[in-house]
């Protein structure tokens, strides 16, 4: 066997058997296969797709590349959360508390920024101290403890999807639903949960920018999941504008703690009830997702979460202030607002250009190893359908 087939029969018949899967992921994690045959194999898939099959073997495969998380010494059901990428999506800092509140283990791992969309490791970051590089037992002993942990995504936890994705982040084979799938399953799977909600965004913030390709794609990812035991829910929401109004680590951490304190944007509070909702209900808590969702809805309005977002920040040393010294978070320095040139409606918003500006500004990375500023970001005053008049603020940057 060697990569020169596997790339032909990849780009003339979509399919790849086990072994063809496993030495195509070796060669990768070990570097024995050159970035050019991983990147034409990526393009490959690109065009000719992937079928179920080899999809569902890649996700294992990459998956066992590296350290397989152990969580048996977490007391019971385990879950995870994860959003295939979008802008201004906060909602793991609103969820995990609401689920931890609820008595149900989150063992959280999560992923930096990358490209326009933003990472929940960097939003973490933006609390002044808080530590996201915890070792494995003080992760179990703090999820035992409080219920709720997170850590980022250690060297070892799938090295493959690591290589490969950095690959196709510059050959344009990012968006590709068997890639896509298999590279975020790989990582649920290596994160080992017992059950995983899924946030497949679409829109033109997100990576599928249509219905049918988020359906594609969260159909894709939920049999995959199933293939390996474990339990899957998906869950479409809405990218054609950014969650909430704020974009921007620190932003998004005081929208996130705003919600908590009863007062966050709409579409933030419903998407993140929600999630938790499917969390509590695949954990066992209800059978029934009404009743799921009114049990994190008065979490959410007793403070119940808000108190167990505060323990996990100062679990793992960070240090939060109160609302009015706007939680000690950084500030930018310089607020420019854009005014509207003319009246009229938000008929659409440009998702993956805020993004994109964000991202440039210095809220998020065009290479893993830049550096990131927290404090800038955009703070959108109207979203779709807002009415607006000449002279109002559209948005501060
Ligand atoms: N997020 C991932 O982890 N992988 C992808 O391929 C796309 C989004």
């Amino acid at each position: 066997m060697n990569m020169e087939e596997i790339i032909v029969k990849t780009r003339d018949s979509g399919s790849l058997n086990r072994e063809e899967i496993d030495f195509l992921v070796q060669g990768i994690s070990q570097g024995s296969i050159p970035d050019y045959q991983i990147a034409a194999w990526a393009m490959a898939v690109y065009f000719r797709g992937l079928d179920a099959e080899a999809t569902r073997d890649l996700a294992l495969s990459m998956a066992h590349s590296g350290d397989i998380m152990d969580l048996s010494e977490i007391e019971g059901y385990k879950v995870d959360k994860h959003s295939t990428g979008g802008v201004g999506d906060k909602t793991t800092m609103v969820v995990i508390p609401l689920v931890a509140a609820a008595g149900v283990p989150v063992a959280k791992i999560s992923g930096r920024g990358l490209g326009h969309t933003g990472g929940t490791i960097d939003k973490f970051e933006a609390i002044p101290g808080f530590q996201v590089e915890l070792d494995k037992k003080a992760f179990v002993a703090q999820v035992n403890k409080i219920k709720a942990a997170l850590i980022s995504q250690s060297g070892n936890l799938v090295p493959a999807d690591k290589k490969l994705y950095a690959l196709r982040d510059v050959t344009g084979t990012v968006d590709s639903i068997p890639l896509i799938a298999s590279s975020i399953m790989s990582k649920k799977l290596a994160a080992g949960a017992d059950g995983i909600v899924l946030d497949v965004k679409v829109g033109s913030g997100a990576f599928m920018k249509n219905l049918d390709k988020a359906r594609q794609l969260a159909q894709t990812m939920v049999s995959i999941g199933h293939g390996a035991n474990k339990d899957v829910v998906a869950v479409l929401s809405d990218m054609d504008q950014p969650l909430g109004q704020a974009v921007g680590n620190a932003l998004e951490v005081a929208e996130a703690l705003a919600t908590l304190n009863g007062q966050g944007p709409k579409d933030l509070i419903e998407l993140s009830l929600h999630l938790a909702a499917h969390m509590l209900q695949l954990a066992g808590q209800h059978q029934d997702f009404t009743a799921a969702y009114q049990h994190v809805s008065h979490l959410l309005r007793s403070g119940a979460a808000l108190q167990k977002f505060k323990e996990m920040v100062q679990e793992q040393k960070g240090r939060l202030l109160s609302a009015d010294q706007y939680y000690g978070l950084p500030r930018a320095p310089v607020q420019y607002p854009v005014l509207s040139e003319q009246k009229g409606f938000v008929r659409a918003i440009d998702c993956e250009g805020i993004g994109r500006t964000v991202m440039q500004l210095g809220a998020g990375r065009a290479r893993m190893d830049d550096t990131i500023d927290p404090a800038v970001g955009l703070i959108l005053d109207k979203k779709r359908g807002d009415r607006i008049l000449k002279g109002e603020t559209l948005a501060v940057i």
